[in-house]
């Protein structure tokens, strides 16, 4: 008898400037003030950890981060709206989290709106804990809307690093 092993559906990969059309799509679905296009470029450009998660071959999310100086910083995660709700936010989460030990983090920072329940019980949920607000840190429908900082401490890489592919 042969065991068939099926192929996991879902893989993350680096991003390439060919992506950007499908993340540009994500990105206007799922933010009422998305990044442009030429930020996802700048990121690619200066050599950001620029990671996009597909499912069967089709782009379903991103996640972008910055790390140096021992300190990560998380810039966008975000899940295409349809496909939300489903364990992939916090798979992509899971890999940039790894990669950001291989590199030599021991902090990974972020800010998100005060309003975003879901992005918040994910993180937290993932072992974020609040360290400080931002005021009027993001545009918003009427005025402006703080930002929450969150940070999450990570363990020491071990011996021979994680396994996750460099950018
Ligand atoms: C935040 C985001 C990335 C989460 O991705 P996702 O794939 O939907 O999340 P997951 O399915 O992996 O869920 C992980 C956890 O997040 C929380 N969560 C996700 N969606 C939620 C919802 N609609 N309501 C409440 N909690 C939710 C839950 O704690 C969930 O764990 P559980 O399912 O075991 O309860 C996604 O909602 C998104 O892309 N939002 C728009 C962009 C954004 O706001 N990004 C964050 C910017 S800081």
């Amino acid at each position: 008898m042969s065991a068939v092993l099926e192929q996991p559906a879902v893989r993350v990969r680096p991003m390439t400037e060919a992506d950007l059309v499908a993340v540009m799509a994500i990105e206007r679905a799922a933010y009422e003030f998305p990044w442009t296009e030429g930020i996802f470029r700048d990121c690619l450009r200066v050599g950001y950890c620029c990671w996009v998660l597909e499912e069967a071959g089709v782009l379903r999310g991103y996640g972008i981060m910055s790390v140096g100086g021992g300190e990560a910083h998380l810039l966008n995660l975000c899940i295409a709206p349809e496909v939300q709700r489903r364990g992939l936010g916090r798979r992509l989460l899971r890999h940039l989290l790894a990669l950001a030990r291989y590199h030599g983090a021991s902090t990974v920072l972020l800010e998100v709106r005060k309003s975003n329940r879901r992005a918040l019980r994910l993180y937290r949920g993932m072992g974020f804990r609040e360290i400080g607000l931002r005021r009027d840190y993001y545009p918003a429908a009427q005025g402006r809307e703080d930002a929450l900082v969150l940070a999450r401490r990570l363990a020491q890489a071990p011996v021979g690093g994680t396994g996750a592919a460099r950018t």
